[in-house]
């Protein structure tokens, strides 16, 4: 049966992969954010927003698409597996506020509603880096996925733009 590849030189990076290069780049925003957020807090802030508007992308990637596909494929048992990450997500959304808020006051202390946000958000990249995403390994995403891993892909990579 012909596929669609959408590389045609070689396999696409998995799901699973791109999912978690995406964690990858987020954090290196943050962390380049924390080290600035003491000499340069306008640069800071524009990284912490840019981080923001690309945390919070991901997290309606997975609930919108990732997850449902998940919950559709990998039976019933797995859901409370999803449970978990969708109370995360509500959690990692809360303490992003909070954090942005004292980002965006200007507050020179960030170590408390940094450290929520973090510890929250570190546990639950992990949790779905070992249980979620090596689920999506290159068979899911050259067979049936390969349409999902080619919208996700672009709507991780696409830029916000200015503003
Ligand atoms: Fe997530
Ligand atoms: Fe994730």
């Amino acid at each position: 049966m012909p596929t669609d590849h959408p590389d045609p030189e070689g396999p696409s990076p998995a799901l699973g992969q791109a999912l978690e290069a995406d964690h990858a780049r987020l954090d290196e925003i943050w962390d380049e954010g924390m080290r600035l957020w003491g000499t340069d807090p306008a640069r800071a802030t524009a990284l912490f927003r840019e981080f923001t508007s690309g945390l919070l992308r991901h997290i309606q990637v997975e609930e919108g698409m990732v997850f449902p596909f998940y919950e559709e494929h990998a039976g019933s048992r797995e859901h409370h597996l999803l449970e978990l990450l969708r109370e995360e997500h509500v959690q990692i959304r809360d303490a992003l506020e909070r954090f942005m808020g004292h980002v965006e006051a200007g507050d020179k202390e960030l170590e408390e509603p940094s450290t929520v946000l973090r510890n929250v958000l570190w546990a639950h990249n992990t949790r779905e880096e070992g249980q979620l995403y090596p689920w999506f390994g290159p068979e899911v995403s050259e067979g049936e996925a390969a349409e999902l891993r080619r919208t996700i892909s672009t709507m991780l990579s696409s830029s916000d733009g200015p503003g």
